[in-house]
C-alpha cells in the first residue's frame, strides 16, 4: 500500500491531530460505504474497483484495438473531469512528450476543454491529412465546450470519409440512458460506453472515460484497477493507521488552523497534469459553502525557481503535499571532472536519481523551517497498479475531507453561475433575462 507521512508535519500539529477526528472519521466512512451522505447517491466510485463488469472491459480493449489499427490520431474530446483524469495517467505513465515517442500508438490530443477558435483551428488543420478516430466523453452530453468541439470534428470526419465512415471513426462515452449526446450517439449508431449514472465527472477516471483513452495508448486498465482494488480494500478499514483517515485529518486540522492553501508538488514532470486532475478533484469537491482548502500545484525542481519563493518566504497560509516514487525510473549516471569548469566534480560517480531525492529533501527541511506542514505520499513507482492506488487514495480521501468539512463532495452547483450567464448571453432560449445587472 502507498504510504502517508505526517513527520514533516507534526511540528505544525497538535498531539490530538488524529484522535480528536476518529469520530467525526468514523461517521465521513460510514456515509461514504453505504452512500448515505450528502450527495450519497454519486458514491458508485467508492466499490467500482469491485464491480467492473470483465465483459464491458473486453469490449474497451477491443475497442481500443480498433481505434489504434485505424487511427494515426485519437482526438479525445471533453472537459473536467472527463479528461483531465485520462490526460493525467497517460502523461503520468508515458510522458508529457508522448506524442513525439508514440511510434506503435496513435498520437493523442485532447479538445473540448477550450472555446479558443485558435487552439480548435489548429488542431482541426493538424489532423485533416491524417488519419483520426474521435473520442467524445460527456457524462451530461450536454456541456457546451465539447458539443462544439465534437460539431467540429464530426463535419471534418464526415467530409473526409463520408457518412458510413465518420460514424466507425467516432466512439463515445456519457451516461448510460440520459442526455443529448446519447441522442445523438444512438442516432449515429456509433460504439459506445457509459460512465454509470453513480459517479460524477472528476471520480470516473477509472471508469470507460479513463480507461478507453488509456488503453487506446496500451496503457492496462486491469493494472489500474487492480491497484484502485487493493487500495479500496485497505482504506476501508476503520483505525488511526489508515493513510486516508490521516491525510485527511492532518489537512482538516491545518485548514483550522488558518492553513487555506495546499500546495501538491512532485519532482517528476510527468506528474503535472496529475496535479490538474487533483486539483479538480479537491477544488470541486470542497469548494463550496464558504469552505474549502484551495489546491495548487507545482512541478518540482522547475517551479522552486518560480514559486519556490512564495512557498519559501511569502504569506504563512499553506501546506504542501508531496508524491513521491519511491523507485525512480531511468538511471542517469553522473560523470563530471574534478577541473569541470562548472565546479561538478561534487557529483562524480553519483546517479541523477540521487540528486533529485537530495533536492527532494533539502526542499523539504527548507520549507519547515520557513513554516510550511510538509505532508508526504510516498508511492512505489510509477506504474499502472501504483498509479491506480493513488487515484483511489485521493479520491478517498477527498470523500472523507469533504464530510469532515461538513460539504457535499459530490456536487458542483456554482460551476452553473458563468454557464447562465453564457447562455444568457449567446441567446439560449430558456435563459432570457437572466444576466446580473452589474455587467
Ligand atoms: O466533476 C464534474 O462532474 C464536472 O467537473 C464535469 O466533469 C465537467 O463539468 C464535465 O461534465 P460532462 O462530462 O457532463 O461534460
Amino acid at each position: 500500500m502507498l504510504r502517508f507521512d505526517c513527520t514533516n508535519a507534526l511540528p505544525f500539529l497538535p498531539e490530538n491531530w488524529l484522535s480528536s477526528r476518529l469520530e467525526g472519521l468514523t461517521n465521513a466512512r460510514s456515509l461514504l460505504e453505504t452512500g448515505s451522505g450528502l450527495g450519497g447517491a454519486f458514491t458508485g466510485w467508492v466499490h467500482f474497483p469491485e464491480t467492473y463488469d470483465q465483459q464491458e472491459l473486453e469490449r474497451l480493449l477491443q475497442t481500443a484495438r480498433i481505434i489504434r489499427e485505424q487511427s494515426q490520431v485519437l482526438i479525445v474530446i471533453g472537459i473536467g473531469g472527463s479528461y483531465l483524469g485520462a490526460r493525467a495517467v497517460l502523461e503520468l505513465l508515458t510522458s508529457p512528450n508522448y506524442n513525439l515517442l508514440c511510434q506503435d500508438r496513435p498520437q493523442i490530443f485532447f479538445t473540448g476543454n477550450t472555446l479558443s477558435p485558435d487552439a480548435l483551428t489548429e488542431l482541426l488543420d493538424y489532423v485533416r491529412p491524417r488519419d483520426f478516430s474521435v473520442l467524445v466523453i460527456s457524462k451530461s452530453g450536454t456541456t457546451l465546450e465539447p458539443s462544439l468541439a465534437f460539431l467540429l470534428f464530426r463535419q471534418l470526419l464526415t467530409e473526409k470519409y463520408g457518412k458510413s465512415g465518420a460514424r466507425d471513426r467516432v466512439f463515445v462515452v456519457t451516461d448510460r440512458r440520459q442526455g443529448g449526446l446519447r441522442s445523438l450517439a444512438d442516432a449515429l449508431g456509433c460504439a459506445t460506453f457509459s460512465i454509470p449514472s453513480s459517479i460524477g465527472g472528476r471520480y470516473c477516471v477509472l471508469t470507460a472515460a479513463g480507461l478507453l483513452p488509456l488503453a487506446v495508448a496500451k496503457l492496462d486498465p486491469e493494472e489500474l484497477l487492480s491497484g484502485a482494488r487493493d487500495a479500496m480494500l485497505r482504506l476501508r478499514q476503520p483505525g488511526q493507521d489508515n493513510p486516508a483517515w490521516q491525510y485527511a485529518a492532518a489537512r482538516n486540522t491545518l485548514y483550522q488552523q488558518g492553513k487555506g492553501i495546499e500546495v501538491l508538488a512532485c519532482y517528476e514532470p510527468s506528474f503535472r497534469f496529475f496535479g490538474e486532475w487533483w486539483k479538480q478533484l479537491f477544488g470541486e469537491s470542497e469548494g463550496k459553502d464558504g469552505e474549502g482548502i484551495f489546491p495548487a500545484s507545482v512541478e518540482f525542481t522547475a517551479d522552486l525557481h518560480s514559486m519556490g519563493q512564495y512557498i519559501q518566504e511569502g504569506k504563512r497560509d499553506l501546506f504542501e503535499t508531496v508524491v513521491h516514487f519511491a523507485v525512480s525510473g531511468a538511471s542517469c549516471p553522473l560523470d563530471p571532472q574534478d577541473s569541470d569548469a562548472q565546479a561538478l566534480g561534487y557529483l562524480r560517480g553519483r546517479d541523477l536519481r540521487y540528486v533529485n531525492d537530495q533536492a527532494r529533501r533539502g526542499t523539504a527541511l527548507a520549507h519547515v523551517k520557513g513554516g510550511v506542514p510538509n505532508l508526504l505520499v510516498t508511492v512505489q513507482e510509477r506504474s499502472a497498479y501504483w498509479v491506480g492506488q493513488l487515484i483511489y487514495f485521493f479520491e478517498y480521501t477527498c470523500g472523507l475531507s469533504g464530510y469532515l468539512m461538513g460539504v457535499n463532495p459530490f456536487d458542483q452547483p456554482g460551476v452553473e453561475a458563468y454557464k447562465n450567464n453564457m447562455f444568457a448571453l449567446l441567446g439560449k432560449p430558456g435563459y432570457e433575462g437572466l444576466l446580473p445587472e452589474v455587467l
